[in-house]
């Protein structure tokens, strides 16, 4: 039997001293790059600093210098003559940058060469680690999350930041780890995969998932409909099921369109692991805010999909006339849209007019009706409670029948169960709305009972 966690954590120190670049960029942590720097050093590596122009910002060139023993490099133009970028990207035994911003994150996944640090990155073939540091929601940003996931899939180590207070005040995912740990998780990188020291960084290498080659259309979250650029009505749905079904399908190989109404940056955060992991697929997320936005958006991607699964909470019903302006309470007293109408209702206890709603399009139905893609699978789902004409599964039967998926997985919402962060059951049926499988656990656990059944009927 292995040993515990064989090839987690491999040896934090390679023999031997080593030729680092140390990259900083423009953070607040960036003040924590001197002690990165004389760790190294103190373990006997030689370095060279390289600051991004913002990085100058936050510490002075004249610090970064003294604790690595050598000059700061910043610009491409600094020396042109020496060609420097290749030269300290040839130098480079290993490149450490720490802190990691999510602009340089961005510059780096894009391939841009427009400073020292970014050139030397592109020129290196010695193993790159980076260590972000920022706001939480930067950190959790879709743009953030997929450049992470690009340049894992490349072979860059990202080391996750840490957990804690930020500089704004506000408290969460973003924190520079201790130097400590940069310095260790930095130095094993340089053991290389199969511990050869020093190896060049290895491309992204795996099998293809199952779903390789496959694309899925996924919808999540809840629409708002606007009443007017403030207010909307909207729904409960947070988009984690809908995550997790694209996560889990990103996971075994397939290329995921996720349509996404109001998620949180904190529910797609999780996107980015699962798109690194070897032999993923990927997952590119498209805003949909309100329901005509989502067909529009549903409709074009599937087009090109083997399947579509409506996880979405799409609002039966839209405001007929959203105000361009902020209504006024006063106002929300008369028929929206009529300007001027009507005396100001609402004070002394009269009750308002009502909001004149119009229906939604049934996006599942249109599809089922009017396939993007011949032969594509549709999967949609329902949130259903008892009540007097009948129980959960009773209205998951029915809708089955009126929808006409060829799946649709009911979930009894209400006591504790189908919404929020809390675990699922689901009963799967088909378009007769009999039952094909049914599973409880967590959102996960339920995505992947989805995508087994969805693995099974996707057309050859
Ligand atoms: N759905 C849709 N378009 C709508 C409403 C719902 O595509 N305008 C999809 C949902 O994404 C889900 C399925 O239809 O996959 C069932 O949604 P649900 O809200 O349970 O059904 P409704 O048709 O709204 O029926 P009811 O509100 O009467 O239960």
């Amino acid at each position: 039997m292995p040993p515990r966690n064989e090839g987690a954590h491999r040896a934090a120190t390679p023999t031997g001293p080593r030729r680092v670049v140390v990259g900083v960029a423009g953070s607040i942590a960036a003040y924590k790059a001197p002690t990165v720097i004389r760790l190294l050093r103190a373990r006997g590596h030689e370095v060279r600093a390289v600051a991004t122009e913002a990085a100058l910002r936050f510490i002075g060139a004249p610090a970064l210098a003294a604790v690595s023993g050598g000059p700061v490099r910043t610009g491409v133009f600094d020396d042109p003559a020496a060609v420097e970028h290749v030269g300290t990207g040839e130098w480079a035994e290993l490149v450490l940058v720490a802190p990691a911003s999510a602009d340089l994150l961005a510059r780096i996944a894009a391939g841009r060469a427009d400073d020292m640090l970014t050139a030397t990155i592109l020129t290196t073939t010695a193993p790159v680690v980076l260590a972000p540091a920022m706001h939480t929601q930067m950190w959790a940003n879709p743009a953030t999350v997929e450049n992470v996931a690009t340049l894992r899939r490349r072979g860059l180590t990202i080391i996750e930041p840490d957990v804690g207070s930020l500089t704004s005040g506000d408290s969460g995912a973003g924190r520079l780890p201790a130097p400590e740990r940069i310095v260790a998780e930095a130095l094993a990188a340089l053991e290389g995969p199969a511990g050869t020291a020093g190896a060049p960084r290895p491309a992204a290498q795996a099998s293809p998932g199952p779903l390789a080659g496959r694309r899925l259309v996924v919808s999540a979250g809840g629409t708002h409909e606007p009443i007017d650029p403030v207010r909307f009505i909207g729904n409960r749905s947070s988009g984690r099921q809908g995550v997790a079904i694209a996560s889990a399908a990103a996971a075994r190989g397939a290329d995921v369109a996720l349509i996404a109404a109001n998620i949180s940056p904190e529910v797609l955060a999780p996107l980015g692991e699962s798109t690194a992991a070897p032999g993923a697929g990927t997952v590119r997320i498209v805003e949909a805010p309100t329901a005509l936005d989502m067909e529009t958006a549903v409709r074009s991607e599937a087009s090109t999909a083997d399947a579509v699964v409506m996880a979405a909470a799409v609002a039966d019903f839209r405001p007929a006339r959203p105000g361009s302006a902020k209504i006024k309470k006063h106002r929300l007293a008369e028929p929206l849209g009529e300007t001027g109408a009507g005396e100001p209702g609402g004070a002394g206890g009269e009750s308002p007019a009502p909001i004149e709603l119009v229906t939604n399009p049934d996006i599942l139905a249109g599809l089922v009706a009017e396939p993007p893609q011949p032969g594509q699978l549709i999967v949609g789902f329902a949130a259903e409670t008892g009540d007097e004409e009948g129980d959960a599964l009773a209205h998951g039967a029915a809708k089955a029948r009126r929808k006409g998926a060829h799946l649709l997985a009911v979930n009894a919402v209400g006591d504790g169960k189908g919404f929020g962060d809390v675990p699922n059951a689901v009963v799967v049926l088909d378009a007769q709305g009999a039952e094909v499988a049914r599973g409880e656990g967590t959102k996960a656990e339920v995505a992947e009972l989805l995508l087994d059944l969805i693995a099974e009927r996707l057309p050859r």
